[in-house]
């Protein structure tokens, strides 16, 4: 009797369990044929990628919530580098995503989240005492932590899912290693005899760490992208007399940490089964439209479009100046403040890391290939 009494019990909850477990996942294979079959974005880094996480930061002095930031964007400043869409919106428009909500941002909470989350932090490093300069500013290692502990358990009881079968689904985009060297190891008295290389291995290694955090979390698919010609960019330009061509110590760096990245891809293949990884590699993208500009619908290529606070004024050479002046013809100036490039330039590294077949722009295959498999 007793034994009944349980296994009618039993069936009771079996039933409904069961019925669910069949419904949500006809569910999950409807929406897949649908649509993009990734189904969102975790997107980590640094101002390049940074969609407004600066704004809810306290003493931050990397911001860019005012205009003319944001002229060209649908909802004016957001706290966007540039003038329009940054390169993870258009990314977002080439996979029929919705815009990725920022991590800081109080409303970006429950259902919310469900097609992923941007922690990016402008001024960030690979290392966690990049971007001290700033102020405040949320490290790599932190943006993984807010992953992990904050949106993570919320995704999996939205979703109804674990995490080993939820995140597959997801792109994670990592964006960051420039301000490592702009703003730490070029600055930095005590890096005097530290070589590049072994910098540039101990940022690679750290960010390899990172990789493998959130693929043992359950992350498969991987997008990294390279550090831009930051030699090439009008905050160096304008200390210098070169009027053509550009600081090549500084790119130097950047090729060198690229070269890591892109060797972090095949190296990934081993330690991290069953995860694809590709490289998107921004850097040869923008040298390319700085080298034959006009080519590309580009005239200008050194200076910036908007008015930049410059050192005199109190500012970094670096960010436009509060409600300062923004050139017209914004779509032929490859940068728009003294470091991040115009939404021309974004379209261009987001249109080419989607569908280019060229593995020296994107290794080895493309983000839709990626996001088909
Ligand atoms: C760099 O190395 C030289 C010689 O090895 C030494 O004299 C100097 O103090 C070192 N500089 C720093 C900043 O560590
Ligand atoms: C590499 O990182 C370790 C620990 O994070 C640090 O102690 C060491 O000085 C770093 N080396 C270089 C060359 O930056
Ligand atoms: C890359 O190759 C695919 C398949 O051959 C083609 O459909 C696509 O248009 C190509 N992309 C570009 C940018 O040429």
């Amino acid at each position: 009797m007793a034994s009944q009494v349980i296994n009618s019990r039993l069936l009771l909850l079996t039933i409904p369990i069961l019925a669910c477990v069949f419904l949500c996942s006809c569910y999950a294979r409807a929406t897949d044929k649908n649509g993009a079959r990734i189904r969102g974005m975790f997107v980590f880094g640094s101002s390049l990628v940074d969609n407004g996480n600066n704004n809810f930061l306290k003493n931050s002095m990397a911001k860019a919530d005012f205009l003319p930031y944001g002229i060209d964007f649908p909802y004016g400043p957001s706290g966007r580098f540039t003038n329009g869409k940054n390169v993870i919106d258009l990314l977002c428009d080439q996979l029929k995503l919705p815009l990725v909500p920022a991590f800081t941002d109080p409303s970006t909470k429950g259902t919310k989240i469900i097609h992923g989350v941007n922690y990016a932090s402008g001024a960030s490093g690979i290392l966690d005492d990049t971007g001290l300069l700033a102020g405040n500013v949320i490290s790599l290692n932190q943006q993984v932590r807010n992953f992990e502990e904050v949106t993570l358990p919320v995704l999996e009881a939205e979703m109804g899912f674990q995490r080993r079968e939820l995140l597959p689904k997801y792109l994670f985009v990592v964006g960051t290693g420039g301000n490592d060297y702009s703003f730490n190891y070029f600055l930095r008295q005590s890096n005097a005899n530290v070589s590049l290389e072994a910098f540039t291995a101990n940022l690679t290694r750290k960010l390899s760490g990172q990789l493998q955090k959130l693929y043992s979390l359950g992350g498969r698919k991987f997008a990294l992208m390279a550090v831009n010609p930051i030699g090439c960019s009008p905050m160096v330009m304008a200390n210098r007399r070169t009027r053509n061509g550009c600081i090549e110590g500084l790119n130097k760096a950047a090729h060198l940490f690229n070269a890591h990245l892109k060797s972090l891809v095949d190296v990934s293949k081993e330690q991290m089964p069953g995860s694809n990884v590709i490289f998107v590699n921004s850097y040869k993208m923008i040298r390319d439209i700085i080298k034959n500009p006009v080519s590309r619908g580009f005239k200008d290529t050194n200076s910036a479009c908007c008015e930049v606070m410059s050192l005199n004024e109190g500012g970094n050479g670096i960010l436009c100046k509060k409600e300062g002046q923004a050139c017209e013809d914004r779509n032929i100036h490859v940068f728009f403040d003294g470091l991040h490039p115009t939404e021309a330039v974004n379209i261009q590294i987001a249109t080419k890391a989607y569908n280019s077949n060229l593995t020296s722009e994107v290794y080895p295959i493309n983000v839709k290939q990626l996001s088909m498999l």
